[in-house]
């Protein structure tokens, strides 16, 4: 009886999400409509063109075509990757680039040229922030949106200019984005970029041979195809910072500048921390192995291990691997000492948040121990009191991880410190310990929120035992191997 109850609410509360997203929506199409008017009549000439029922006849058509398409395509969401909306922000940038794009795109066909204008814009943003599948619908969508648009705005022979520009985004702006995957750095996407660019010129001639026989520059509709992708691509690569930074989304782009050396963050945690600056950068070669093995984001992986013990930054004296010959721990007593060590997971998480980095490297930095004990002080706390001692209160806050790369870099860390501390004689033993120290967590209920799979552990493991021989054989014999 509980249950359904339970579940009637939960569905009640869905549907009012659900409608709440179809009234955020209407909103924003009505101020779209707005701004694409201004643009089209002018700042000073919309006092005297609102007064006009054409005005409003134009401005109700648009408000209509932009809700009914912005409703189909968050429908499409639903269908297809309704996880996708569970987090408010994703529709907040659907909606920004959408919006954004359309804008952009009446700017530059009224100002400059109709041939020319940032139409895949918004396919790019969604495509590299949120998901490809919906990013080419997006695509699409939106410069369908603008037809419609434009259709309502101005007369038939404009609107014959403009299917050259809207094919020929069409067909770049899902190349670009099913393409994305392969592009790492944002020299790689500007180069693939200026290749489609080129490449879309013939494709522009031919639809503007067959769509209006009649124009005679049919070079120039090469030209203004090639610069119009361009445009796009360039528009997207100078304003991705801030989309990444406002949102707080990571892209391979976003990722790769903050693990560069001189990031403001790392350049403290080699300079205060410099024992586990290196503890991280060993972290993250290893993780971002890990990542690769399950087909997970190496990139991602890498970041989110330079990062997840940011936190030492507070007090770096007080970890073992920034330690030479004092001891802080020494003159604290064991509550003290673990209250120190654990907090570096939450401090951690403020400082990144501060920094204005990605949520999900705020995330890993405050997920990496999940909810363990800190099992040394603990056991040194038992020997030093008769008492009942809870560990829980010698364990780590949590939460547990609730990504797949959080938990990567769980086991990876553990790992990595484990085989500090111990020499090996064999692989075999190295095995077995890398064995035991995943299973540990798992059977601490460590991996219940990440969707890891026991393939995939295993995955993992083999990864590892693979790995480390290389970063640090040394230690290791291969007589076993
Ligand atoms: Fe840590
Ligand atoms: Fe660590």
């Amino acid at each position: 009886m509980e249950d359904t109850t339970a579940k009637l609410a939960n569905a009640r509360k869905a549907k009012k999400k659900a409608l709440l997203r179809y009234l955020v929506i209407f909103i924003f199409s009505i101020f779209a409509a707005f701004v694409i008017k201004i643009i089209d009549a002018g700042f000073l000439g919309f006092g005297e063109a609102i007064k006009q029922t054409k005005t409003i006849f134009q401005l109700l058509s648009l408000i209509f075509t932009l809700t009914v398409i912005l409703s189909a395509l968050l429908y499409y969401i639903t269908q297809t990757k309704k996880e996708a909306l569970e987090n408010p922000k994703l529709l907040a940038v659907i909606l920004s680039a959408f919006v954004l794009t359309l804008i952009l795109s009446f700017l530059f066909g009224s100002l400059i040229s109709v041939y020319i204008m940032p139409l895949t814009l918004c396919g790019l943003f969604i495509g590299i922030l949120i998901d490809k599948k919906i990013a080419v619908m997006a695509n699409i969508m939106l410069i369908t949106a603008f037809f419609i648009c434009f259709c309502i705005l101005y007369d038939a022979a404009r609107v014959a200019q403009i299917a050259v520009s809207m094919l020929s985004g069409m067909i770049a702006g899902t190349y670009m984005i099913l393409m994305m995957e392969k592009t790492y750095t944002r020299m790689k996407f500007l180069f693939n970029g200026v290749a489609v660019s080129l490449l879309i010129i013939p494709v522009a001639i031919f639809i503007s041979a067959i769509t209006n026989p009649q124009y005679n520059d049919i070079l120039f509709v090469g030209l203004w195809a090639f610069l119009s992708v361009l445009l796009s691509v360039s528009l997207f690569i100078t304003l991705l910072p801030v989309f990444e930074r406002v949102f707080r989304l990571s892209t391979n782009f976003g990722l790769q500048e903050i693990c560069s050396f001189d990031a403001k963050l790392l350049k403290r945690l080699s300079a205060e921390a410099p024992g586990t600056f290196n503890h991280s950068l060993a972290v993250g070669n290893l993780a971002q192995l890990c990542a690769l093995a399950i087909g997970e984001n190496p990139q991602l992986a890498r970041a989110g291990a330079y990062y997840h013990d940011i936190g030492k930054l507070k007090e770096p004296l007080c970890f073992v691997e920034n330690q030479k010959d004092y001891n802080p721990h020494d003159d604290f007593i064991p509550e003290v000492s673990v209250s120190i060590i654990t907090s570096h997971t939450k401090y951690g998480y403020e400082l990144i948040k501060r920094e204005r980095l990605p949520d999900i490297i705020a995330d890993i930095a405050l997920e990496h121990h999940g909810t363990t004990p800190v099992n040394y002080f603990y056991n040194k706390v038992k020997k030093l009191t008769e008492e009942q001692v809870e560990k829980k209160d010698f364990s780590y806050a949590g939460p547990i991880p609730s990504n797949k790369i959080s938990a990567i870099i769980m086991i990876v860390d553990t790992v990595e410190a484990a085989t500090r501390a111990q020499s090996f004689t064999d692989v075999k033993h190295l095995r077995e310990l890398i064995h035991k120290l995943i299973e540990e967590k798992r059977q601490l209920g460590q991996f219940d929120n990440c969707d890891l799979t026991f393939k995939q552990l295993k995955k993992i493991e083999d990864t590892l035992v693979e790995a480390m021989p290389g970063i640090f054989h040394s230690r290791i014999s291969y007589e076993e191997k």
